[in-house]
């Protein structure tokens, strides 16, 4: 089968292949993968021989379940380069996902890695509804977060006309579609919504931008979200996964003419959806942690990574490749509050059911005695800033939280434009319970 790079308009063949051609090019080339780490990177040869495996072990795909997992402290570990399996000079770029703690989680890739995400970015695109010609604004950071430079390569592989804008200065970012005139643009949906507000303030409406596709991603949001951004701009808003360690944005991409999930790119990637207690493969459908394989990188091969999040495997349906469900959130970002476990999409969903709110919010937890609570700071509807209008507001969003969540909160109702913004990925949650 011809897998090479994408032609500039079209499908190729492969997202449309049959489930056992796709089968049989995963495991060519997981074989491939699996080698190729034990071989050049002393972390997987050292690791899969604790582990009492052997790339001769894999014969079958479930045969990958044998494998150890790898986990982001690995990285961590072997920081900067220890982890890469072709020596440095090899490697035409470096970018790193910025941790808590201060030093990047930092990955590497090949000419040839360079070029296979540039050809699953213009997938991608292609998927959202992006043609080549278009012109593509990318308002994802650019450096060494991988959303700005991702984005870009791939858009310029489509053929797109790429503005490199990065994130940031909302107002230049307004200006410069409405000169431009693009009719893509990429950036996470949270800073979507800054730009949407600022729009607003300079008295335009939105629908009368240009903009008519939006690949939105880097963080989790909601059907709700997408509904509100689809209307307030008059476009498509689709979603785009990715994360560094696996190559970064264009993992997996939904498709315009269904919006149902995220088809995962599954010549290059092999996801398997586990159980987060006991690590067990769980099957298609269930809910569960997200690993990924990949199956043609070559700087930093990743064998049964696990991701943290938190999502199931579906059938494909506008493509052949299996969708995964939008992702629900992190492990890490559950808050379990008096024993419900709660994600901040849950109440961003109920949020966007509240005319009187906007959906600018912040959760913050706090601890009162031994108990553990929650605040749900969020902005008031700038149309109707009133106090009567906040307290009804506050009492609505409370039992909507209450009825479909399952836990009671305290609500903030703030003054418009007063929750923190961020011109990336938005900080949803926000802990001042007392240290241990
Ligand atoms: O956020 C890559 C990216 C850039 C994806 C631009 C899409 C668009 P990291 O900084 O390494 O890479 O963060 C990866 O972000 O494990 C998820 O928790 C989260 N994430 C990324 N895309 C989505 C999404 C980039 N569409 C981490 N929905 C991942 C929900 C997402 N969470």
């Amino acid at each position: 089968m011809n897998t090479a790079t994408t032609s500039r308009e079209g499908l190729h063949a492969i997202e449309n292949a049959s489930r056992d051609e796709i089968a049989s090019l995963q495991l060519e080339r997981m074989k491939w993968s699996v080698r190729h780490a034990y071989e050049n990177s002393a972390f997987y040869r050292k690791r899969f021989d604790e582990h009492g495996v052997h790339p001769d072990d894999l014969r079958t795909l479930a045969d990958l379940a044998k494998f150890p997992f790898t986990v982001k402290q690995d990285l961590r570990d072997t920081y900067p380069f220890g982890m890469f399996a072709v020596p440095r000079e090899k490697l035409s770029r470096i970018h790193g996902s910025s941790g808590t703690t201060g030093k990047p989680t930092v990955v590497g890739y090949t000419a040839n890695d360079i070029s296979t995400w540039a050809d699953l970015i213009a997938r991608s695109l292609y998927a959202a509804g992006g043609r080549a010609g278009d012109i593509c604004h990318v308002a994802y950071g650019y450096g060494l977060f991988t959303g700005g430079l991702g984005a870009h390569y791939g858009a310029e592989r489509l053929g797109c006309t790429v503005v490199p804008i990065s994130g940031g200065m909302t107002e230049r970012q307004v200006t410069l579609i409405r000169d431009f005139q693009p009719r893509i643009i990429m950036v996470t949906p949270s800073y979507m919504l800054s730009i949407q507000d600022e729009f607003r303030r300079q008295g335009i409406d939105p629908r009368e931008s240009s903009l008519k596709v939006g690949v939105f991603g880097a963080e989790p949001w909601t059907n709700a979200m997408r509904q509100e951004i689809e209307q307030a701009f008059d476009m498509d808003a689709v979603d785009i996964y990715g994360l560094s360690e696996i190559m970064g944005p264009g993992v997996a991409n939904e498709c315009v003419e269904t919006k149902d999930g995220l088809h995962i790119w599954e010549d290059h990637f092999y996801p398997e959806v586990i159980h987060p207690e006991t690590g067990e493969v769980l099957p298609d459908g269930e809910l569960g942690e997200l690993v990924f394989t990949t199956l043609t990188k070559e700087g930093l091969p990743m064998i049964r990574y696990r991701t943290r999040d938190l999502t199931r495997l579906l059938p494909g349906t506008a493509r052949s490749m299996r969708r995964m469900e939008k992702v629900t959130g992190r492990s890490d970002d559950m808050i379990i509050l008096r024993g419900v476990n709660v994600f901040p999409t849950q109440i961003e969903e109920q949020i966007l059911k509240c005319a009187g709110l906007a959906p600018h919010f912040q959760i913050e937890l706090v601890r009162k005695g031994r108990m553990d609570d929650m605040v749900v700071h969020v902005e008031a509807n700038p149309n109707d800033p009133s106090a009567e209008a906040r307290a009804a507001a506050a009492k609505e969003l409370a039992h909507h939280i209450k009825s479909v969540v399952g836990v009671s909160t305290k609500i903030d109702v703030a003054d418009p434009n007063s929750i923190q913004r961020s011109d990336g990925k938005a900080k949803r949650v926000v802990d001042n319970r007392p240290k241990e």
